[in-house]
């Protein structure tokens, strides 16, 4: 059938709702989840709102790295995502402007803390808890144990089977170090780290490369997010997790406005919808299983039971303060990556 005006017409109008009007500028954003979900996130708010999104993907501490990078000349005007300790440094860096959504008192007060601590120059947008992940036939055919407690980690059975990932690039290893800090004292967990520096194969760039190792089958055992697991498990992969008995810590995932972001109006716009219930719920769709930071975004069943898990009383501001965090990854550096395995 050949198209008459009028298909041609209709089509034009449903296309025209589609994609709104051009002319509404662009977003410039880095993103430190999991690409699949930073890909839903750009595609969806350019199509629905005909805004250009250019998004680079970047773990916490490189994102961090970068904006400092640019300072004089940002480049970036939202980070979405990533641990949260590095955005609270942003912040106390003044890397990030002020900014108070109109849907802050939509979230948990953990999330409106991680605002108000920094000046309202970040927000929480998720949150998940520290665990270790492990490949189900790895441990049974090498008859490993299932480690229960962070102790059980330094075991010498584990010699070269443990992955974790790098402080200096990675948010999940710091929040493994600070929880560290916190539950043993400082000297202690760095007596802790070095102990388990014999048994690590590899420290990993980006926080997820252990749970995909240990997925694979490459490693035994990794020191992950808990909610990175399911994802690999939905893939196939025999993959479970646990969370230390003695206590672990939880990020706080973040989102701030970069300073002298050349797109501030739209980026304003980006952060609102960013905490809307339908597009937290965009993290669940692609296969990550945090905790969503407004209080009516619908909660996955694969999301991880807080109310099950031991949690140490995180000090946010302490461990996200810039000089500690920076004190704390230089001592890994030093004392514990330099050691010979
Ligand atoms: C994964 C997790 C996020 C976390 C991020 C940190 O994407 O799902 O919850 O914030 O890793 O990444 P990084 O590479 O900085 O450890």
């Amino acid at each position: 059938m050949k198209p008459t005006l009028l298909t041609i017409a209709a089509a034009t109008l449903s296309l025209g709702a589609a994609i709104p009007a051009l002319a509404d500028g662009q977003v410039n954003i880095i993103c430190s989840v999991q690409a699949e979900w930073c890909n839903m996130v750009s595609t969806v708010y350019a199509r629905t709102t005909g805004v250009k999104v250019n998004m680079s993907l970047k773990g916490s501490g490189e994102a961090l790295a970068q904006l400092i990078a640019e300072k004089e000349n940002p480049k970036t005007d939202v980070w979405f995502g990533g641990t949260g300790d590095p955005h609270l440094q942003a912040a106390e860096q003044g890397l990030s402007v002020e900014y108070k959504s109109p849907m802050l008192s939509q979230l948990y007060p953990w999330a409106q803390q991680q605002a108000q601590q920094s000046a309202f120059k970040t927000v929480g947008i998720y949150s998940g808890p520290l665990g270790f992940g492990y490949n189900t036939e790895l441990v049974a055919k090498k008859k490993l144990p299932i480690p229960k407690t962070w102790a059980d980690l330094l075991n010498p059975v584990y010699k070269g089977d443990i992955q974790v990932a790098n402080p200096a690039s990675s948010g999940t290893a710091y929040t493994m170090i600070a929880t560290l800090v916190q539950l043993m004292g400082e000297d202690k967990a760095f007596d802790y780290l070095k102990g388990l520096h014999k048994n690590v194969s590899q420290y990993t760039r980006s926080g997820t490369g252990p749970i995909k190792a240990v997925a694979r089958g490459e490693t035994a055992i990794s020191v992950s997010f808990v909610h990175d697991a399911p994802g690999e498990k939905m893939q196939g992969f025999p993959v479970e997790t646990v969370t230390p008995s003695d206590g672990t810590g939880a990020e706080i995932g973040s989102m701030s406005i970069i300073k002298g972001a050349r797109n501030l109006e739209a980026a304003k716009k980006f952060y609102d919808w960013a905490l809307t219930p339908a597009t937290q719920e965009m993290g669940a769709a692609a296969k990550q299983f945090q905790l969503p930071s407004n209080k009516a975004t619908k909660v996955d069943v694969r999301v991880p039971d807080f109310k099950k898990i031991k949690f140490i009383n995180y000090d946010y501001a302490k461990y996200g303060a810039s000089a500690e965090r920076r004190r704390l990854i230089a001592r890994w550096e030093k004392d514990v990556n330099s050691l010979p395995r």
